[in-house]
């Protein structure tokens, strides 16, 4: 790799010695991924990925300190994924000890450190920083440390800005020294299509099944995806992003995707169109049997397959205004076509705390309450990991969720039926 002369001289110590090594360790990663050189962050604010205080990360705690006693901070303020527990999130006595005493008892101290090290504000824990009302949404072209699956995939895909699947801790180190290494997605090569996806579907496909499909199909490549645009149109309003924001999602968990392209809608391929695409790229047709089959093959994770669902997560990734809003309306409508004024399974809509601020500022807010639906900015994927949550039955449509935990996959209309009482319980 080919560092500049002052890389080289903080390399070597210019800059103190935890300085030194945070360079070594960057130089170390980009030179394992073949790397040409270090380049400057330019986003406004990063984005970090280890928001949860947990018990046995004691590492992570002492290299914070380390930084922090050597003035080695961010350089840029930054954003956190969500917050591991909220009490407004139904929990038994158990999960409530476990969650409080063993699983997250270092939270408050470990907050302590983040705002030290350069913490955009108290409420700034969210996967999706890049809402308006979170204030972190990096411009064309900037160049990212992050780490977040579904908000790297979105920034590349929809924002058009360039950050690879890095991983925790190499996210800090990059904020901290304020360059990453170049390569993969933040070259011109590495933001090339090997896949061509053809959607034929006769229906507008459900976002986080298909990110599901594609990300099963071409793992961590880069898809140039036509005929979606037929369902999202050819502007990127907030339906659009909405719909985006839970498709790449799945397709970065499911798959490890970090950047797709979708023919006539996002950035890149607007600009440059199929020229994007690389020379004997692949091809993966998905119609409405396709959707079925990848449905299907998901494991059932419960002890008993038909147990009555006893929690429903919805937000994961975390969820938009306009999506709380229309989720209001479906919820009701739901509720008044199955007869019921309450949802019938304890059921949590997700979302950044600066998002669930304007949507309280909304009516929707107070119809969303009385349907008995409870709003929280907890990350459920933090909720689900301990043996006690992980044998409740859980539904949820994130395919992201689906796939880390227990939790089944419903598509949007089953979730509505579930949770309205107008299906039943499947
Ligand atoms: Fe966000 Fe947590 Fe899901 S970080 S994407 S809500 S797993």
């Amino acid at each position: 790799m080919q560092l500049t002369k002052e890389q080289q001289e903080i390399l070597g110590g210019s800059q103190g010695e935890v300085m030194a090594k945070v360079y070594k360790t960057l130089v170390m990663y980009g030179d394992a991924f073949g790397a040409d050189k270090l380049v400057p962050i330019t986003s406004k604010y990063n984005h970090l990925v280890t928001s949860f205080g947990l018990k046995m990360i004691g590492p992570v705690y002492e290299l914070m300190n380390k930084l922090i006693e050597a003035g080695a901070l961010s350089t840029q303020k930054f954003s956190m994924d969500p917050r591991p527990i909220d009490s407004k999130v139904p929990a038994n006595f158990l999960q409530n000890l476990i969650f409080k005493k063993f699983m997250y008892s270092k939270q408050d101290f470990y907050e302590g450190q983040l705002e030290q090290l350069g913490l955009m504000d108290k409420d700034a824990f969210t996967c999706a920083c890049y809402m308006d009302e979170v204030g972190n949404k990096p411009a064309r072209g900037d160049i990212l440390s992050w780490a977040e699956s579904s908000a790297v995939v979105y920034a590349n895909s929809v924002l058009g800005a360039r950050c690879n699947r890095n991983s925790g801790i190499i996210d800090i180190m990059g904020s901290v020294a304020g360059v990453v290494p170049n390569f993969g997605l933040l070259t011109d090569e590495g933001r090339r299509a090997d896949w061509i996806v053809k959607i034929e579907t006769t229906k507008k496909p459900e976002a986080q099944l298909l990110g599901s499909a594609i990300g099963m199909k071409v793992m961590d490549a880069v898809p140039y995806i036509y005929g979606l645009d037929k369902w999202l149109g050819e502007e990127l309003d907030d339906a659009a992003c909405t719909y985006l924001k839970d498709f790449g999602a799945a397709t970065a968990s499911n798959g490890a995707v970090g950047l797709y392209h979708v023919d006539g809608l996002t950035p890149e391929a607007k600009d440059f169109g199929t020229s994007l695409i690389n020379e004997g790229a692949e091809v993966y047709v998905i119609d409405d049997a396709e959707l079925e089959r990848v449905k299907a093959s998901y494991p059932v994770m419960w002890k008993n397959p038909d147990a009555k669902p006893k929690l429903c997560f919805m937000g994961c990734p975390h969820m938009s205004l306009e999506q709380l809003k229309s989720w209001t309306d479906r919820v009701e409508a739901a509720l008044a076509e199955a007869g019921n004024s309450k949802v019938q399974i304890p059921t949590v809509f997700t979302a950044a705390p600066a998002v669930l601020r304007e949507f309280e500022k909304t009516d929707y807010a107070e119809r969303l309450k009385r349907t008995g639906v409870i709003t929280s900015y907890i990350c459920p994927l933090m909720y689900m990991n301990n043996p006690l949550s992980a044998k409740m039955p859980v539904i949820t449509s994130s395919n992201k969720l689906r796939t880390y935990t227990t939790a089944k996959y419903y598509t949007d209309d089953e979730i509505l039926a579930a949770i309205s009482g107008k299906g039943g319980n499947k």
